[in-house]
């Protein structure tokens, strides 16, 4: 590691989550550190990428050799500053868990307690940012992340065709692994199959998944 495989290349990662504001003081949010994210980033840089990350809501230094950082709060503005970076970009490696929903109505006030009656919060579907991206006719080599605590074959697989994605990173959550640990295990699906990488540290994993990346990318891109 360390080659300068993504020499001259623009990528960008997204990190972290998103948060869905309810009213001036309570969100929807999820737990993502966006330390696997910032990992992906500083493993892209180290092997010459221009990188741009987008960041959700985290308290995470900025790694070195990183060209840009944006933070955002919301899956829309993640987005606006994924999409806006995207243009021209040559890979979007998607680690953030974006909010699938997001309160239909923002309150302007702080909400008060119902007297003991339910509180019902009406939800509207988020924007899906890979699958924008996937529909372009000139897009960036899209690799996206899934995250999940079963059926994690057949819901990544899934994911990577329905998305329309290059490749796909999937990792059980739950078990010392995935959102918030220091360590994570990931399988990689593709066109070529499947590949294992057992667990390891996020910031080894993120090395190995680059290296992966860069291979694939070279070989139908150029
Ligand atoms: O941040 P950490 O604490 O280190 O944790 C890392 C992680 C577990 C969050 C990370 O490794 C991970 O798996 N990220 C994806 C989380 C996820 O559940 O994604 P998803 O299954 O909701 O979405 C699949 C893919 O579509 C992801 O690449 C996601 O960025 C993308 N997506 C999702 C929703 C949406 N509206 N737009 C998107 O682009």
């Amino acid at each position: 590691f360390g080659a300068q495989v993504l020499r001259g290349l623009k990528v960008v990662v997204s990190a972290g989550p998103t948060y869905e504001d309810i009213d001036p003081v309570r969100f929807i949010g999820n737990r993502s550190s966006g330390r696997m994210g910032f990992a992906v980033a500083e493993a892209a840089a180290q092997v010459g990428a221009e990188v741009t990350l987008v960041a959700g809501p985290v308290s995470m230094a900025t790694p070195p050799g990183i060209a840009r950082r944006v933070d955002v709060r919301s899956a829309a503005q993640m987005r606006d500053a994924v999409m806006a970076a995207s243009n021209g970009a040559d890979i979007y490696i998607a680690a953030a868990a974006v909010g699938d929903y997001r309160p239909a109505e923002v309150a302007g006030h702080k909400l008060k307690k119902q007297d003991g009656a339910p509180l019902e919060l009406r939800l509207t579907e988020n924007p899906d940012i890979l699958a924008t991206l996937a529909a372009q006719t000139v897009r960036p080599f899209l690799v996206g992340f899934a995250a999940e605590t079963h059926d994690v074959e057949r819901y990544a697989q899934d994911k990577l065709k329905r998305k329309g994605l290059d490749m796909i990173a999937a990792n059980q959550v739950g078990g010392g692994l995935g959102f918030e640990a220091a360590d994570n295990a990931l399988t990689l699906y593709g066109p070529e199959g499947a590949i294992d990488l057992p667990r390891a540290s996020k910031t080894e994993l993120a090395r190995q998944l680059v290296a992966r990346v860069a291979e694939r990318y070279r070989a139908v891109r150029g």
